[in-house]
């Protein structure tokens, strides 16, 4: 069983889209083995309990410093023992330690098709204020593994979600989740659980059977 920590900062839908996706049936061979997030309020984190899935809170605000805060967050990661390392939402800059650490092992869901709206200052709302103000008429969302630059990784799913006349970015991003993000993520979860990714020079590949195990 492929063990799965996912990090998240809100509301924590597409949490709930994995949950699901393992009790239905449509993820095979992993399990949540903890969710951490950054926000001790966070809506994710009653999804966790409510599941049975440990759940803690790693602030910054309870940490002298970010050199702390970080300490925090990648022992916390550690402590589980993860084989993958899920962003949904999580609206931390994930530290360099972590990313060496767990190369090719984190995936982000991201509200855009990479490269549009996405990088330094395009988290959450603001993808989509973007997409409405640049009139674009195709959105969509996008998995990807996470290295050292910002959205900058291997993309491993994207699925396009159209633009509506009336949109504000609320009813944007619902419709993106809905359409997209919810469908990818629990996919890009069990093509890795089940040894179907792929990635050379930098690409992505996602096959038909098992490889072998974990992403190669
Ligand atoms: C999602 O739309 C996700 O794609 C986005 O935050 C939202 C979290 O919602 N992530 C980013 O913008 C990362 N750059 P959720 O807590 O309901 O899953």
């Amino acid at each position: 069983m492929l063990r799965v920590v996912v990090c998240v900062s809100g509301g924590g839908t597409n949490l709930q889209a994995m949950i699901d996706g393992i009790k239905e049936g449509r993820i095979n061979n992993a399990g949540i083995v903890r969710v951490i997030s950054n926000n001790r309020d966070a809506y994710a984190l009653k999804r966790a309990e409510e599941n049975h899935i440990p759940g803690v809170c790693i602030s910054p605000k309870d940490y002298a410093d970010r050199e702390a805060f970080h300490k925090a967050l990648l022992e916390a990661v550690r402590e589980a023992e993860p084989d993958l390392i899920v962003l949904a939402g999580f609206l931390v800059v994930i530290p360099k330690e972590m990313i060496a650490e767990y190369t090719n092992k984190i995936i982000n869901i991201h509200p855009s098709l990479i490269p549009s709206f996405c990088g330094t200052g395009y988290y959450g709302m603001k993808v989509h204020e973007g997409a409405l103000n640049r009139g674009v008429k195709i959105t969509g969302a996008t998995v990807h593994f996470v290295d050292e630059g910002t959205d900058t990784g291997p993309i491993l799913l994207q699925k396009p979600v159209e633009i509506m006349e009336g949109d504000t970015p609320e009813i944007l991003q619902r419709r993106v989740m809905e359409e997209a993000e919810w469908i990818l993520l629990p996919e890009a979860v069990d093509a890795i659980a089940n040894g179907r990714v792929e990635i050379k020079d930098n690409r992505c590949r996602i096959l038909k059977n098992r490889k072998d195990s974990g992403v190669s």
